[in-house]
């Protein structure tokens, strides 16, 4: 399939055979209620891969940043050897978290009692040594988790034998081929921004284009709006992708020189289930991933990363990066306030269900299928 065939259907073109005439909202209680929280926790979160966020924001050996895999601290530390390693981040002695945030080190140390690791996890020193007995100390080390890198996003997963990522995002990864995302420069990475609202709302909000220009006055609606945006024949168990172009009077300069006609003002929105989410542009890809805390709140690790090409072709690419970052702060801010509204909405506890938008909403569907799917196999 070539790229130009990939996006062929807009909202004003018959139906394609793959979307139902007719598509219902999940219910208010799937967004509000505790028990179901609990049980996604460990039917998706606990069994499946999950997007953290890039690898190119811990570029050097001893570089780190902390994350959430459901409700497990984890650390993501760069390895000697280049390779990055997802690790549980507590102490062998009595479980205190190790790191916080993110920076560099050469050993993680244990504030409680200074027992450190090596960059790997290794036991690599023990205070007051001789009180405790020798055999129990030897060969210890922090947990590791499967740890996987794809188009520049790290996945971990508290499961050891789950196919690749490469496997499972073939597809997506054929659609966004031309970009190379795994190049793009991390210039701004945001750790902590909680949402008051289920994870999966905020999914929702980002896999349809509907509400761009309605909720994204101030931001990308006049460049992306609504009327713009289509949806893709893509459609796979693990992702969905959709797309957005460009007004003419905003066609951006592309530095790209891979992108075809179509791939040059359009911004793409994949969806990477179960929380990832990728918006690519042909100059930057705005990226989320987010940390379920509690059914009404969510913690998003979200940034942006620039085309090298970009960087280097433009007059003064430092002022493209505030300028691009001040406009996806003010626009994830808009997305936000709506989102938390549909959870504060949802609490009425209704069994009424919302009705979807045939082709613009049709992601909705299929990545709730996943979620049924997932908890289905537990
Ligand atoms: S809990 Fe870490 S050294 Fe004691
Ligand atoms: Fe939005």
């Amino acid at each position: 399939m070539s790229s130009s065939q990939k996006f062929e259907y807009t909202p004003d073109q018959p139906l394609p055979d793959r979307i139902p005439a007719r598509m219902l909202a999940p219910a208010q209680q799937s967004f509000t209620d505790r028990d179901r929280f609990r049980r996604e926790l460990t039917a998706i979160f606990d069994a499946d891969w999950v997007m953290v966020g890039r690898a190119g924001s811990i570029p050097e050996a001893g570089d780190y940043f902390t994350a959430s895999l459901g409700e497990r601290p984890i650390i993501l530390m760069r390895q000697q050897d280049g390779t990055i390693r997802a690790m549980a981040n507590y102490c062998l002695h009595r479980y205190t978290q190790l790191l916080k945030g993110c920076g560099n080190t050469r050993h993680i140390v244990c504030p409680y009692h200074y027992w450190s690791y090596d960059l790997d996890g290794s036991l690599h020193g023990v205070t007051n040594r001789k009180g405790f007995c020798p055999g129990d100390l030897e060969n210890q080390a922090l947990e590791s988790l499967a740890c996987d890198v794809y188009l520049g996003y790290i996945f971990v997963a508290l499961k050891h034998d789950l196919a690749p990522v490469a496997t499972r995002l073939a597809g997506l990864g054929e659609v966004l081929r031309n970009f190379g995302l795994d190049r793009y420069q991390d210039r701004f990475v945001e750790h902590h921004d909680t949402w008051n609202a289920n994870w999966k709302l905020i999914v929702h909000n980002f896999i349809e284009s509907y509400h761009v220009t309605y909720t994204h006055k101030k931001s990308i609606g006049p460049s992306n709006p609504t009327r713009a945006a289509e949806y893709g024949p893509v459609g796979a168990d693990y992702y969905t992708v959709h797309s957005n172009s460009y007004t003419p009077e905003y066609f951006p300069a592309v530095f790209n020189p891979h992108l075809d006609t179509l791939e040059k003002k359009r911004f793409y929105v994949a969806g990477v289930f179960p929380n990832g989410l990728i918006a690519v542009d042909p100059n930057f890809v705005w990226w989320m991933a987010l940390e379920p805390v509690a059914e009404n709140c969510t913690n998003s690790r979200w940034g942006v990363s620039f085309l090298p090409e970009a960087m280097a072709g433009m007059d003064d690419p430092e002022q493209f990066i505030r300028d691009t970052v001040d406009l996806l702060v003010t626009a994830t801010s808009e997305d936000k306030e709506m989102v938390e509204r549909m959870q504060t909405g949802s609490q009425f506890g209704s069994a009424n269900q919302g009705i979807l938008h045939a082709p613009l909403e049709i992601h909705i569907k299929e990545f709730d299928d996943y979620v049924q799917r997932q908890s289905g196999a537990q």
